[in-house]
Parts: C-alpha cells; sequence; structure tokens
C-alpha cells in the first residue's frame, strides 16, 4: 500500500461527461451532501421520482426497531410493473432482452413479448401450483430468458423466488430448499455449454430425494436432453404455458413485502438466506443503473454475472429493466470457443456498456493481450468490474486495451447485502484511480472506522461500514433474526450505537478514495464467488479418515484467491483422500468450492484454549515468515513441521 497516495488519476472522458447523468464532482457533491443534509428528503424525492406507486408512501424511513429498518411505509407497488407494464406504452417494441446463446443463437425480447411472457408465467404459477403471495419459489435454472420470466412472475404474484446458482450441487440445492420451505422448483432439462451437456434436472432429483417440502417441479426445456421424469410430480413449462391467458393483474404489494431470497455465505455456520424487500431494492436497482453505467435510452447494457448471484439479480434483470434498458443475457461461457467471444458479441450488438469480474478480466487478458483489437468495440463507453478486489495490472489491460483509454472503468463495491452498488466511481464525474472503488455513491454514508467507529490514521486499515440504514439494505436473515443482528451488527459501533459492517477492510488515500482489501472474516473470494471456510471445512469433515480440518484463502494469479485446506488424518498413512475428498466437496458444495491445496499434516496450530490460529496457517499457505508469537500454542513445534510439508 506504499504507492496509495501516488496512484495515476485518469480523468473522465469530456465527451462522455458532456451527456452523462452526474456530470462532474460538483454535481456529485451537491447529491451527496443532501443527503447529509436531509436524508430522508433525498430518499423520499428519489422514491417519488423512479417509482410508479400504485398507492404513495406516507413515511419515509422508520428506524425504531434497528437494525430492523422499514421504507416508504404505507406505498403500494408491484416490481414486474415497475420492469414491464410502465413501459409498454413508450418502449414496447424495444428490446428488453437480448439474448444470445451458447452456440450464438441470438433472440431479442420485446418489452411487449416480455409482458406477454411474464404474464403467462404468472398464470401459471397461480393455476397449475397454486402459487400465492408470500410462498417461496426455488429457481435453479441456466442463463436463459426464462430464468428473467421466473423471476418477473414471481414478483408479479408476489411469490419469493429465491435462485440457487446453477453451480452448485444437489446437497447445496437440498439445503436451500429446506430453508426456505419451497413448495416449488423452476428448473431446466440443462443447458449448451461449451460441447459438453449440461445437465440441471438431474441436480434437482437428487435435492428432492428423501423429505422435502417440494410439491412440483417445473422443467423448462432448453437442450432437449434426455432426463429422468417423475411422474405427477414433474411438469413440463412449454406444455402448461401454451394455454395461459397473457393477462395477469399485478399483485398489489407493500413497500416492505419480501422480493426474493439469495443465499450467500458468512463466516459460520451455512448460507444465510438475505431477504431483500420491494420497494427499496427495486428503487436502488434502478438509481444505480442509471448513475453507474449511465444507460441511455438506446443503449445496450452488457453484465456477464449470473442470474444465481446477486450481480445478476441486480443488473441483468431488476436494474435494466426498471430503467426500460436493453439488457443482454448469455448463456454460455466467455472464454468459448476462444478469448475473442465477448468482443464479438460487444461488435456484433454495439454493447455499450460491459460489466464483468476481475478474475474473467485477467482469464481474458492471460488468453491474448491484444485480442480485443480484432474486433470494433468502438461502441462501449462504459466498463465495470466487480465481485473481489481488482489487481492494477487487470485494471490498465482493461482500461488501455478493452476501453482505448477512453472507457471509464467504474470499480463497483458492493454485497449481496447491500442489494446494489455502495461505492463506485460515477462515470461521467470521478477521476479514477488503478483498482479504487473510489467514494460512496449519493445517499450511501459509508465509511472506513474501527470497532469504536474513530478513523484510523490515514494509510492504516480500517472497517468499512455503512452507518445509516439504506433503502436497498439487507432486510433480515430468512428465519433467524438473531443471526441478522450479529452478524452485521454486532461488531462496530459509532457513537455507542451499532452500525453496519460490510465483513470487508479498507484503507482511504490523502483523497479520501476508498480502496477495499478484501474480507476481515472467514470469507474467501473465489473468482469472485463467496464461499465460507466453514462450510468447506463441514464438507471436508464428512470424510470418515479426516480428524480435523482448518481452510484458509491463498492469493491466486487468476482466480483472485485459492482454497487451501490443511488436513489432519485419523488415522494411517495418506492413500485415496484428496481425490476422496474433493469428490465429497463437489457433491456437498459444488466444483466451485474445490481446493487448490491440499496438505496432510500430524496436528493443527492451536491456543492452548482450543483455538486454530488461522493467521499462522495462512502466512504458512503464502510462503511467508510468521510474525505471530507462537510460543502460546499448545504446540509450538507443530508450526515447523507444517512448514516442512508445506514446502515440499
Ligand atoms: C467483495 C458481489 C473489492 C467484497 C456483488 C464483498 C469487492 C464481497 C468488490 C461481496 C470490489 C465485491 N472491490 N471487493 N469492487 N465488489 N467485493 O455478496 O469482499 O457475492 O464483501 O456480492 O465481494 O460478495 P457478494
Amino acid at each position: 500500500m506504499s504507492d496509495l497516495h501516488n496512484r495515476h488519476v485518469y480523468q473522465p472522458n469530456p465527451e462522455f461527461a458532456k451527456n452523462a447523468r452526474i456530470k462532474n464532482m460538483d454535481e456529485y457533491h451537491a447529491l451527496q451532501n443532501k443527503a447529509i443534509e436531509d436524508y430522508e428528503g433525498f430518499w423520499a424525492d428519489a422514491a417519488k421520482e423512479k417509482i410508479d406507486w400504485i398507492e404513495p408512501f406516507t413515511n419515509v424511513m422508520d428506524e425504531s426497531n434497528f437494525p430492523f429498518v422499514k421504507w416508504f411505509d404505507g406505498g403500494k407497488l408491484n416490481v414486474s410493473y415497475q420492469c414491464i407494464d410502465r413501459h409498454l406504452k413508450t418502449r414496447g417494441e424495444k428490446t428488453a432482452i437480448l439474448f444470445e446463446g451458447d452456440r450464438g443463437d441470438v433472440v431479442k425480447i420485446t418489452y411487449n413479448e416480455l409482458s406477454r411472457n411474464v404474464n403467462k408465467f404468472a398464470n401459471l404459477l397461480k393455476e397449475d401450483f397454486g402459487v400465492k403471495k408470500g410462498d417461496r419459489v426455488v429457481v435453479y435454472m441456466p442463463m436463459i430468458p426464462e430464468a428473467a420470466y421466473a423471476m418477473l412472475a414471481c414478483a408479479r404474484i408476489g411469490a419469493i423466488h429465491s435462485i440457487v446458482f446453477g453451480g452448485f450441487s444437489s446437497e447445496s440445492l437440498k439445503d436451500r430448499i429446506e430453508d426456505a420451505q419451497a413448495k416449488l422448483v423452476i428448473t431446466a432439462d440443462g443447458a449448451y455449454r461449451k460441447e459438453k451437456p449440461y445437465l440441471l434436472k438431474p441436480v434437482v432429483d437428487a435435492a428432492l430425494e428423501g423429505e422435502t417440502p417440494v410439491e412440483k417441479v417445473l422443467v423448462v426445456e432448453r437442450n432437449n436432453e434426455e432426463v429422468t421424469w417423475v411422474e405427477g410430480r414433474d411438469c413440463s413449462y412449454h406444455e402448461l404455458i401454451k394455454d395461459k391467458s397473457d393477462v395477469c393483474a399485478p399483485e398489489v404489494m407493500e413497500s416492505e413485502d419480501p422480493l426474493f431470497l439469495l443465499y450467500t455465505s458468512g463466516s459460520t455456520g451455512k448460507p444465510k438466506g438475505v431477504q431483500h424487500n420491494s420497494a427499496g431494492y427495486i428503487l436502488w436497482a434502478q438509481m444505480t443503473t442509471e448513475w453507474v453505467f449511465d444507460v441511455k435510452e438506446e443503449d445496450v447494457f452488457w453484465c456477464t454475472a449470473d442470474v444465481g448471484w446477486i450481480t445478476g439479480h441486480t443488473y441483468i434483470v431488476y436494474g435494466p429493466l426498471a430503467m426500460g434498458a436493453t439488457t443482454v443475457m448469455f448463456e454460455g461461457v466467455i472464454t468459448y470457443p476462444d478469448a475473442g467471444r465477448p468482443w464479438k458479441m460487444v461488435q456484433d450488438h454495439k454493447i455499450n456498456q460491459f460489466y464483468t469480474a476481475p478474475t474473467a478480466i485477467r482469464v481474458l487478458h492471460k488468453m491474448g493481450d491484444h485480442e480485443p483489437s480484432n474486433y470494433d468495440t468502438s461502441s462501449l463507453k462504459v466498463l465495470g468490474t466487480v465481485g473481489e478486489p481488482i489487481d492494477p495490472p487487470a485494471w490498465q489491460w482493461y482500461y488501455n486495451e478493452v476501453g482505448q483509454g477512453k472507457c471509464a472503468i467504474v470499480d463497483t463495491y458492493w454485497q449481496t447485502e447491500t442489494g446494489g452498488h455502495v461505492i463506485s466511481p460515477l462515470p461521467g464525474a470521478t477521476p479514477i484511480k488503478p483498482a479504487c472503488a473510489t467514494l460512496p455513491l449519493p445517499g450511501i454514508m459509508a465509511e472506513i472506522i474501527d470497532e469504536k467507529g474513530n478513523t484510523p490514521e490515514l494509510g492504516e486499515k480500517g472497517l468499512l461500514c455503512i452507518t445509516r440504514p439504506w433503502p436497498a439494505m439487507i432486510r433480515g436473515v430468512w428465519g433467524d433474526p438473531e443471526r441478522f443482528v450479529k452478524a452485521y451488527f454486532g461488531d462496530v459501533t459509532k457513537n455507542g450505537k451499532p452500525v453496519y459492517f460490510t465483513g470487508d477492510g479498507a484503507v482511504y488515500d490523502k483523497d479520501g478514495y476508498i480502496t477495499v482489501t478484501g474480507r476481515t472474516d472467514d470469507v474467501i473470494n473465489v473468482s469472485g464467488h463467496r464461499m465460507g471456510t466453514a462450510e468447506v471445512e463441514a464438507a471436508i469433515l464428512k470424510h470418515e479418515n479426516v480428524a480435523e480440518v482448518a481452510v484458509v484463502g491463498k492469493p491466486h494469479n487468476l482466480k483472485g484467491e485459492g482454497i487451501f485446506a490443511y488436513i489432519v488424518l485419523k488415522e494411517g498413512e495418506v492413500t485415496n483422500e484428496a481425490k476422496e475428498i474433493n469428490e465429497i466437496i463437489k457433491k456437498e458444495i459444488g466444483s466451485i468450492a474445490l481446493c487448490d491445496d491440499m496438505v496432510f499434516i500430524p496436528g493443527l496450530p492451536k491456543t492452548r484454549s482450543g483455538k486454530i490460529m488461522r493467521r499462522i496457517l495462512r502466512s504458512i499457505a503464502k510462503c511467508e515468515a510468521i510474525t505471530q508469537d507462537i510460543s502460546t500454542l499448545e504446540d509450538p513445534s507443530v508450526v515447523a513441521k507444517i512448514e516442512a510439508i508445506v514446502a515440499k
């Protein structure tokens, strides 16, 4: 961090800034100052301007039961109406979703078509499955338009969707289904993904073995691979959708009615169901899409995330559609058939904003330094990154080779829990620095503080917190209010009051810019996917010969972080354990949690009270010298033994 204060500053492209929504830093400061001076007024104005209310709200924010907060009480709306119906008069024939399949097949779905498809889907859910307001529906889908229809159909009838990323295993899916007590699963036979057939339905079948709250499974036919069919439970989407009416009145929802759950990893225990509610979430999804990507009426916006993650929720579906934009949805893998795929798509569809993860940028860079220049990428205006800290070399490549030095890079910092971006440059206003999320967005009171709320010395790391509730803030952990309070409001106070702690460390530079340095808890960020070390450890412990395990993150040049497991066996020499353990991880969590390194050691470094000293294990994994005092360990000699094994 020594050069933190001397990073090169890149000014916004003046041509772009002229027409940007927020044109300069004065406009940024004016907005943020308004929020500081009149917090409720700031949000009330935004909500009145942006949301098509069925009934207006009567109260802006109620924090009397903090951290359980309510926004826009009294207001009534429907999120699918906000994303579809209100555009039909002026944008009915505009493309809402531009879908490109793995094999290059392109389908453009207009707002009129989106409306018909979502209304039919909503009628199907109601008529064939009796789905009602408040019911939970699990969605386990590939990246096809029906995934978006499913989300919006749930929103239309007031059902709460819970999407599970297609890379999760049957056990993970089962856990999430049970926790949410879902009565319906929406899935697909599979999808097209590189050469191999990619199947989802068999994973659902396995997840539903034994006792389950699920009554029915709706299967969207995509790749027509043969899959097993359970009579009476499994239903064909294409059969059922045929005779449905394309009119379904939107359910009238309260501002604080839940919109969706999305399970994410924390530092302890099982993944938690992060709950987002209707009005606050959709407001911020829309506002941030407008501000941070500066999407214009005629623009084409592409976010490469999967709908199974929050980035896909907010910036493939809800944000772009709420503002009436054209959003690209891509089924395949961006490096397939070759590293030119994303740039060819930019050229073919004249994409204006491109939003991806640092891991993807690093992989694309490695596969072809000058690959973007083989295509006409001149339509690009804004490039975004999200999910993990981006390293300066990847940032520079993105800026120079992809953006040709003329595009703003928005390094957007946020989380499943924040609903939308919270710290990010504004493309027409903020002077940017490589690998720096810069400043809080207007309305967001993000600060770096210590546990007692004091600002750390310049250049010192602190805890990244948000000191006032904001509309798109997580509303709860499904079924576990205590965990919600403890996980997010337990560690840091300011002026004696608990504040939201993100779990990330961060540092200010001399200009007050925020650079996020990564998690301070036991969460690992593998290729931008959040993994709890506790979850991976629980899976490894299922191997019958494993006595103890500790998992830590280790820097990885492509994935950002890799998973490093220290394992103590119960007995005998190591034989096939590594392979078997990986099989178990695949089954329990999914391939995304496979270990990059696995070492078998005689014992873990523990204090006399039995606490595992993970810091030591992190240092050893990185091959760093151990600086901490090891004399307090129960058996200090174990450290040298582990070092010797890792050095091999
Ligand atoms: C990390 C993804 C640095 C961070 C939207 C956070 C980032 C976690 C950035 C949330 C960024 C996200 N710079 N780190 N621009 N964006 N992170 O819930 O550690 O999947 O806490 O949400 O990703 O991951 P999640």
